[in-house]
This record gives C-alpha cells, sequence and structure tokens, in this order.
C-alpha cells in the first residue's frame, strides 16, 4: 500500500458536504487540531475559511513562509494563502465580506463567547442589511463537523498510529527497570518521558503519571518525592504524540510480592478491560463497552471505585471522539472501522490502592486490533 500523507483535498471535500446538509456557505475553521486536520497548518494562529468551491488558509507575517512552503511542498492547489495584516478577526470578517458569504459556520466546539460576539458585531456592522434584515450575514454555530470526521482514521492516520503504539510499547517495556523500590515518582516520571522521547516522540501527550502507594487510589495523581516501597501498587499513565498523533498507555505493577486485596483488584480490572476489549467490532456503541466493563468491576463490588470512563478516542488530540462513557453526550453513536480509542477501566480503593490498565484498539470490520502490545503484568 502506497501512503501518500493526509488527504487534505478529500477531508475538504468531506467536510463540504457536511456545510451543505447544515446548509452554510461558508465554514471558519480556528479550533488548532482541525485546522491541521484540513490543511496541514500547525502554527500557534490563524484560520481557514472553507468555501464550496474555494479553500483559503489565513496566516499572519510569522507564519507566511512557513505556509508558503508546506502548500508548494505538496503541490497545494485547493487551497489559497491569505495573508493577514493586523487583527486575526478583522481579516477573517473582511474576507468573509469580499466572498460575500451569509450563512457562516463556525465550530461550536472550541470557538469562545467573546471570539463568537467579536465576529458576529463585526460583520452586523460591516454589512448592509435591507430594511428587513435580509443580506445580514450570520453565523452559525456547528456541533463536531470537523470532530466526528476525525474520529475515522485514514489508512495514513492508522500507519501513524500503529508506529506510535509500537513505540510506546517499547517504552512500556522499560518499566519494570525503571519503578524500582526506592526510587522517587518524579524521577521514575522523568526517566519515562526521557525514554518517550528516545523512542522517537516530538513530546509525551500529557503529564506522566506515576502513582505508588496511596497515591494509585487517586486516577490522576501528580507525581511526587514518595519513594516506592515493598508493597505499593503503582500505577504509571504516559503518553507521546508521534507524527501530530497521540497515543497513551498505563499499566500498574506491585513492588515486592503481590498483596492478596491488591491483586484482587488487579485481577478484576484486568478482566473488565478484556471484557471490553472483546466487545469491540463495529456497530457497537461507545456507552455499550463502557457497560460491558462497568459490569464486570460491579460483579466483584468495584462498580463504586470505577468513577471515570472506560476509553476515548485518540488522534491529533490524545482525548477526542469516539467517547467510550456512559456519560458523554455522543457516546450513542455506533462505532466504526477506522476509529482509534483507549480501553482504560480502573478502580480505586483507598487504603488498598488503585488499578488502571489502558491499551489502545483499532475498530476493524471484524472486530478489533489492539495496537499497543505490553505484558499486562510487567
Ligand atoms: N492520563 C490520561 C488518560 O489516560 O486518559
Ligand atoms: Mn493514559
Ligand atoms: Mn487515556
Amino acid at each position: 500500500m502506497t501512503l501518500s500523507g493526509p488527504a487534505f483535498g478529500r477531508r475538504i471535500a468531506e467536510l463540504r458536504t457536511s456545510m451543505v446538509a447544515s446548509a452554510v456557505d461558508a465554514f471558519v475553521v480556528t479550533s488548532r487540531p482541525n485546522l491541521f486536520y484540513l490543511t496541514g497548518f500547525d502554527g500557534s494562529a490563524g484560520a481557514a475559511l472553507i468555501r464550496p468551491t474555494r479553500a483559503f488558509l489565513m496566516v499572519d507575517f510569522r507564519y507566511l513562509t512557513a505556509a508558503r512552503d508546506m502548500l508548494a511542498a505538496r503541490g497545494e492547489r485547493a487551497i489559497a494563502l491569505e495573508r493577514v495584516d493586523g487583527d486575526h478577526d478583522e481579516a477573517i470578517v473582511a474576507l468573509l465580506e469580499r466572498e460575500g458569504a451569509q450563512r457562516i459556520g463556525v465550530e461550536a466546539e472550541s470557538m469562545s463567547i467573546g471570539r463568537f460576539t467579536r465576529l458576529s458585531t463585526a460583520l452586523a456592522s460591516a454589512a448592509s442589511p435591507g430594511v428587513d434584515g435580509s443580506g445580514c450575514p450570520a453565523l452559525v454555530p456547528l456541533e463536531r463537523l470537523v470532530e466526528s470526521m476525525r474520529a475515522v482514521k485514514d489508512d495514513w492516520e492508522i500507519a501513524v498510529l500503529r508506529e506510535a503504539a509500537r513505540r510506546l510499547s517499547a517504552v512500556a517495556r522499560e518499566i519494570p527497570a525503571l519503578a524500582r523500590e526506592g526510587r522517587e515518582e518524579v524521577e521514575i516520571a522523568d526517566d519515562i518521558n526521557a525514554a518517550i522521547r528516545r523512542a522517537g516522540f516530538s513530546r509525551p501527550a500529557f503529564e506522566t503519571i506515576v502513582a505508588s502507594g496511596p497515591n494509585s487510589a487517586l486516577p490522576h495523581a501528580r507525581p511526587g518525592r514518595r519513594r516506592l516501597q515493598s508493597g505499593d501498587g503503582v500505577v504509571l499513565d504516559f503518553g507521546g504524540v508521534y507524527d501530530g498523533y497521540c497515543v497513551d498507555l498505563t499499566r500498574t505493577i506491585q513492588v515486592g510480592r503481590w498483596r492478596p486485596d491488591f491483586r484482587r483488584i488487579f485481577d478484576a480490572v484486568l478482566e473488565a478491560q478484556r471484557t471490553a476489549i472483546a466487545a469491540v467490532r463495529p456497530g457497537v456503541s461507545g456507552r455499550s463497552l463502557d457497560r460491558a466493563a462497568r459490569d464486570v468491576l460491579t460483579r466483584h463490588g468495584l462498580g463504586d471505585a470505577f468513577g471515570h470512563g472506560t476509553g476515548h478516542g485518540l488522534g491529533l488530540e490524545v482525548h477526542e471522539e469516539p467517547r467510550i462513557s456512559r456519560t458523554a453526550p455522543d457516546s450513542d453513536g455506533a462505532l466504526a472501522p477506522g476509529m482509534v480509542f483507549t480501553i482504560e477501566p480502573g478502580a480505586y480503593v483507598a487504603g488498598t490502592g488503585g488499578v488502571r490498565i489502558e491499551d489502545d484498539v483499532l475498530v476493524t470490520e471484524g472486530g478489533c486490533e489492539v495496537l499497543t502490545d505490553v505484558p499486562k503484568e510487567i
């Protein structure tokens, strides 16, 4: 299979189909991951305007050369570069006016109320509406247009995520050498971060978690100066960004001999994770996978100890669609081939400790492929 890189033109074409369904004649993209997904541009400020037959990438002086080189390097013909002089919002309004856009979709998930108000006010004062108000362009907040496209990965993205998961698994296999009795949580976290960079990641995907002993009962504990002791359970949760894409992995270890009460929790969480992974296939919902994991833990008397969702999508953001959860509004949608997400049940019991086991899976036509490859017990 030849992988030519992200297919920006195809993505923009797919977005246009959603624009037609939402009856907008323009879509303004300001969310950084959405902008990257649609154009390949990854600067700290910038925007895209997608019109029915044209698309513009808007950047200022700081990024002009880089953006021009990027578009030229891939022979991009579908996206025109638009230089922003001065304020970005004023430039967006000026371009919308020049284009004569009337119903302008914006990203409801990420645009701030302040920006929405500024753009709306500027559009209204720039327009010359008829006496009945017709002709005044309107911003239309649209939910998840690009986010739901991003949830289904294409072949290029799957290849990147597969490679990223392979590399993160190699980092995980270093845990036994790093997480030893007498070492501080922060020292271990620093070593994991260094291993993530050595493995070829551009950066950790989030602040690495090393939670030992009583701290393991706190699902998102920050690493501190506590030294690992014999008898501790230790939750180690870390991720990396590779070619822009995030992967995420957790293992829980026991320092010294397994304590029977802690082992019971470990075995229950492992059973919950295996059950949920076995249930992954196209057509099922994130909510049903969450229920599969939760039912196992409830049967073991640990339902109340599982206080978070079972997983989340992975991609340009470490937490994105699809949500594998009982609470997220989008968790009833059918999972589809090409979706990549975590399965990470946990149970946290004050006094005994906490366990979380997390792997990354890809939905396939026939079920799923587990992308991470690390023994559960290391
Ligand atoms: N620590 C982030 C996560 O596993 O989702
Ligand atoms: Mn994690
Ligand atoms: Mn996770």
